[in-house]
């Protein structure tokens, strides 16, 4: 199946999910903007109805501005100024697709000539920007949505084994936010995407979105797996994983080319 078509069927289930999850209307050009990659990683998904009041998934945002910035930041000879300017406009083109189902409530505003009504937002959102890569993508998001809490998580991956190691995590003890986005360029292992998970299910929040440039497919299986009430929006989901689990053709290292800390030697 060409996965950046999704079948009638899928076109079909999006259609039903982001509907229900948002009592909107919804048409087929906005549906074939985004494809729901449950039918590519994991069948269950595909088939599964919408969990509690919203929608779970995977969705693989198809846009050709997309596609233009992320050949760029593939490449190997983008700079780190450029490479950031890249992370930032995929994160924005990330989070406008990723923030369809936000809630609303009507507003009263008053404009030069009469009061009309509005809308705001009527949920509490947090960041949750993984340190250091996710640092590359909040301000992008918060320029979308000025009222959001940026709550940091710092992990890494441990070069020899891969797993994350977190170093540091001070989410309040009080109520959580009502809808938590992870913010990461990566997805590889699915290793730190799921500690996240985890530290913020620990936290109470009861819907996640994790925003990634690039993921592996391994890695989206394995979140699906283990959290499968998250959604997850991604650039592109590539094949494979290499020896040192780096994503494949992947982009190197966000974190390094981020911060320009690549080792040279
Ligand atoms: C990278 C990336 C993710 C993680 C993904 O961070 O930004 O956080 O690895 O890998 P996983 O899915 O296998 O867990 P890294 O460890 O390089 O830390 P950094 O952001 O500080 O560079």
């Amino acid at each position: 199946m060409d996965r950046n078509r999704p079948s009638a069927d899928g076109a079909a289930a999006t259609k039903a999910r982001v509907s229900a999850a948002t009592n909107t209307t919804w048409d087929e050009d906005e549906a074939m903007s985004v494809t729901l990659m449950a039918e590519r990683t994991a069948a269950k998904s595909a088939v599964a109805p919408a969990t509690g009041d919203f929608m779970s998934g995977v969705f693989e945002v198809q846009h050709p501005l997309i596609a233009c910035h992320l050949t760029r930041l593939r490449d190997k000879n983008t700079s780190s100024p450029e490479f950031r300017q890249l992370v930032n406009r995929l994160a924005t083109l990330l989070a406008y697709e990723a923030t369809k189902d936000l809630r609303v409530e009507p507003v009263i505003v008053e404009t030069p000539l009469v009061k009309t009504e509005g809308r705001q937002l009527s949920q509490r959102i947090g960041l949750i920007p993984i340190l250091r890569a996710g640092l590359g993508m909040i301000d992008p998001v918060l320029e979308l949505i000025p009222s959001a809490e940026v709550w940091h998580l710092g992990l890494y991956r441990d070069e020899e084994t891969a797993k994350p190691i977190k170093y540091y995590s001070k989410l309040p003890p009080g109520r959580p936010v009502d809808v938590a986005l992870i913010l990461d360029p990566m997805l590889a292992t699915g290793g730190s995407a799921v500690d996240a998970l985890t530290t913020l299910r620990d936290w109470g929040v009861r819907q996640v979105k994790i925003l990634s440039v690039i993921a592996s497919e391994e890695g989206v299986k394995r979140v699906e797996c283990e959290f499968p009430d998250a959604q997850i929006y991604v650039c592109q989901i590539d094949p494979d994983l290499n020896d040192r689990k780096f994503i494949v053709p992947g982009l190197g290292d966000a974190g390094d080319r981020i911060f320009n800390t690549i080792d040279h030697d």
